[in-house]
């Protein structure tokens, strides 16, 4: 199947925010929608073996959103995003780049454990993404990393393999998601955390990337 020409959002969802919020009404609004719309969703096979939704968390107006794949069994349990090896990892990604994970954001493509952590199909994660974006245009980061392969690919709405599209920046929304009315950011790709502790010398790459984004944001870049 090719790529299609738009994809879909999801109707029963009230309509992207419009406008730039100061944190603080950001957080409830965000808040809000987790609790109308994602603690209860149905909307997939995934719900039927959560313990918890995972929604993200951090700061409700960043310079930096981080996008991962979906919850594993600690953030399942816990309801956190990014809170176990590879979340450890992560938050040590972020102090390299000299912010904390107070100041980002940190959010996955679906809000449910996919059972046994298997990779979330093509299908739950175009489901879930209309969350994604609802939370994408409150938040209005400068940058999103988007981190590892169903991320990127569906970020991006492209099957390039993560090799390809991953150490450059790309506009986001891709023009497939032109019509969702989502403010226009940058989009870094770069590994996710969990292929960087099975395959560690891949972590120059992903230094590198992070690098672009430092520099992007006007953070001073380490001396190592
Ligand atoms: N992997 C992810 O992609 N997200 C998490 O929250 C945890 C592990």
């Amino acid at each position: 199947m090719g790529t299609p020409s738009f994809l879909p959002d999801d109707p029963d969802l009230p309509p992207l925010c419009q406008e730039e919020l100061p944190a603080s009404k950001a957080a409830d609004v965000l808040a809000q929608f987790n609790s109308d719309f994602v603690q209860g969703c149905t909307k997939c096979r995934l719900h039927e073996h959560r313990t918890h939704t995972v929604f993200g968390q951090g700061n409700p107006r960043p310079d930096l959103a981080f996008v991962g794949e979906g919850p594993g069994a600690d953030e399942d349990a816990q309801g956190v995003a990014f809170i176990g090896r590879a979340g450890q990892l992560l938050t040590r990604m972020i102090a390299a780049m000299t912010l904390t994970r107070d100041q980002v954001y940190i959010c996955n493509i679906v809000k449910c454990r996919p059972p046994g952590n298997r990779t979330p199909t093509e299908d739950e994660m175009q489901t879930c993404a209309p969350f994604l974006y609802r939370q994408l245009a409150v938040l209005r980061p400068k940058v999103i990393v988007a981190l590892g392969r169903p991320a990127t690919q569906t970020l991006l709405a492209s099957k390039m393999p993560i090799s390809k599209l991953r150490g450059q920046f790309h506009d986001f929304p891709p023009p497939v998601l032109a019509q969702a009315g989502l403010p226009a950011t940058k989009l870094m790709p770069t590994f996710h955390p969990a292929y960087l502790l099975r395959n560690p010398a891949a972590k120059t790459d992903a230094w590198d990337d992070l690098k672009q984004v430092m520099s992007f944001l006007g953070l001073k870049i380490p001396e190592r």
